[in-house]
């Protein structure tokens, strides 16, 4: 069976960068997504050169969302509401995964959650219903997934449809990640406000970025 088409959107950036090379490492057609065209295609081209097997384009945002069947949003949250309305009209019936966290600088390891109680539920509400948001990747740090190591970290995959969780996590496995179910959209709140006390862990322990892991075993 085909692999579904990624969109990147601000996969010319750190975290979006690490997801598009983890994704096209394991044969996801990418594109990448960008404001400019330009920026978009250079970052296609870097990726190209890491990956010469890999099936990667670029594009701009819209353009690029259009031609996916999964969009990854990763930009800053002060631009996330913006993008998100660029993004409207070609992600509907698709499965969005939100990346953004409510980081309001300069107190960054400080948790600071939005009036709308998370960045993903506000993706969900200038998206709408008939879009499935998922949120995942909060807690992990871009630097590892730009990389070819091991990844020490769990992923909390969130969103209020079963399935649509379910194939993130799959997404997430074939990054190298291991990713759990973690309920409904509401719950970004909590995986949100997590990383900035990850980020307070790396500044008061020197952790090249800190990560979550889920202690226990599945029962059957
Ligand atoms: N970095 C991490 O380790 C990490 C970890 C977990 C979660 N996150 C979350 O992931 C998201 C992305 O983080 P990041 O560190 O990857 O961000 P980033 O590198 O600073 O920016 C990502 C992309 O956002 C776009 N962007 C920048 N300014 C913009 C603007 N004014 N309007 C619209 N788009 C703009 C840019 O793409 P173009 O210029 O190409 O449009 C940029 O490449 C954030 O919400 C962050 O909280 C990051």
């Amino acid at each position: 069976m085909s692999k579904s088409v990624i969109a990147v959107i601000g996969g010319t950036g750190d975290l979006g960068g690490g997801l598009a090379y983890r994704w096209a490492k394991a044969g996801y057609p990418i594109v990448i997504g960008s404001r400019t065209e330009e920026k978009a295609l250079a970052a296609r081209d870097t990726l190209r050169m890491r990956l010469p097997e890999a099936q990667v384009e670029g594009a701009e945002n819209a353009g690029a969302a259009e031609r996916a069947d999964i969009i990854a949003v990763s930009v800053p949250f002060s631009h996330q509401h913006s993008t998100l309305e660029v993004l409207k009209p070609v992600v509907q019936g698709k499965i969005v995964i939100d990346t953004t966290v409510c980081l309001q600088p300069p107190k960054v390891g400080r948790v600071q959650l939005p009036p709308e109680g998370s960045a993903g539920l506000i993706a969900q509400e200038v998206l709408g219903s008939d879009v499935r948001v998922v949120s995942a990747f909060q807690n992990i740090a871009a630097a590892h997934l730009d990389s070819d190591h091991e990844i020490d970290c769990d992923v909390l995959v969130t969103g209020d449809d079963k399935e649509a969780r379910e194939v993130v996590i799959d997404l997430a496995a074939d990054a190298g990640l291991k990713a759990w179910s973690a309920g409904p959209l509401a719950n970004s709140a909590a995986v949100e406000g997590l990383t900035s006390i990850l980020i307070t862990l790396n500044r008061i322990y020197k952790i090249p970025g800190s990560g979550i892991v889920v202690t226990g075993k599945p029962g059957v």
